[in-house]
């Protein structure tokens, strides 16, 4: 992988507890948080005295070389915002500068955390479609804008070996967005429910109170029955 190759930029705890509908009890789970990248939510979590773990490609980068990989999408993410503004919900940020700003401030919330994480297991390079787990180690298992957001360059295939690894792993899977990056609804969610069902697992589309994209404020829940 090349760091290039990506755009890392993190969500908070907050943002994380309103895509997939978090509740206290879910927050005891043992969360494997998949494409994490610099989010700040396993650090904000840790330090409540939750257990998570998170995997993503970039953790095999250090400190130094994250921040300036975040740093340089910076204008590139801003000015594409700034380009179809009417396509996003402006509830929760006071225009794309004000966004940039959390996001760059929730990178560095993530980077005092990484070395430290990285030392104790917490932050793993690791990269869908096939993690280093063991069956069933997970129970809650949370994938923020990567699967479906990203339609246009993942497969199907990959879609659907993506899901069913971490349905290997964790006992429950939520995913958020349904949306690509162009606001639509990705052309993927239909077959992977279709392949989910055949399968036996439990697959349903379910509200949530955050909405940045519009139309984004679904989340896909997903059950061993
Ligand atoms: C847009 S960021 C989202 C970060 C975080 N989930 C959030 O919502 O704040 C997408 C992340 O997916 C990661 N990623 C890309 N390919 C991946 C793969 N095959 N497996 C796991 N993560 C991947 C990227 O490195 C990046 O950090």
């Amino acid at each position: 992988m090349k760091l290039n190759e990506v755009v890392p930029w993190g969500r908070t705890l907050e943002e994380y507890k309103l895509m997939f509908n978090l509740s206290e009890t879910d927050l005891r789970a043992t969360i494997l948080g998949c494409g994490d990248g610099p989010a700040s939510f396993n650090a904000e979590i840790t330090e409540l005295g939750y257990s998570v773990k998170s995997i993503d490609p970039i953790y095999q980068f250090s400190a130094p070389q994250i921040r300036q990989r975040v740093q340089e999408t910076y204008e590139q993410v801003i000015s594409q915002l700034n380009l179809n503004p009417n396509r996003y919900v402006w509830k929760h940020f006071n225009g794309a500068e004000e966004l940039g700003q959390v996001r760059l401030a929730t990178m560095e919330r993530f980077l005092l955390d990484y070395e430290a994480g990285k030392i104790t297991g917490r932050y793993l390079p690791q990269s869908l479609p096939k993690l280093e787990f063991a069956d069933n180690q997970f129970e809650l298992c949370l994938c923020s804008h990567l699967l479906f957001l990203y339609s246009d360059k993942l497969s199907l295939d990959f879609h659907v070996a993506s899901i069913n690894e971490l349905l290997r792993i964790s006992k429950e899977v939520r995913i958020f967005p349904l949306l690509n990056l162009d606001c639509e609804l990705s052309p993927y969610l239909e077959p992977v429910i279709q392949d989910l069902l055949s399968k036996g697992f439990s697959a349903s589309v379910q509200p949530v109170a955050y909405e940045f994209q519009k139309g984004g404020n679904q989340m896909l829940k997903i059950n061993v029955l």
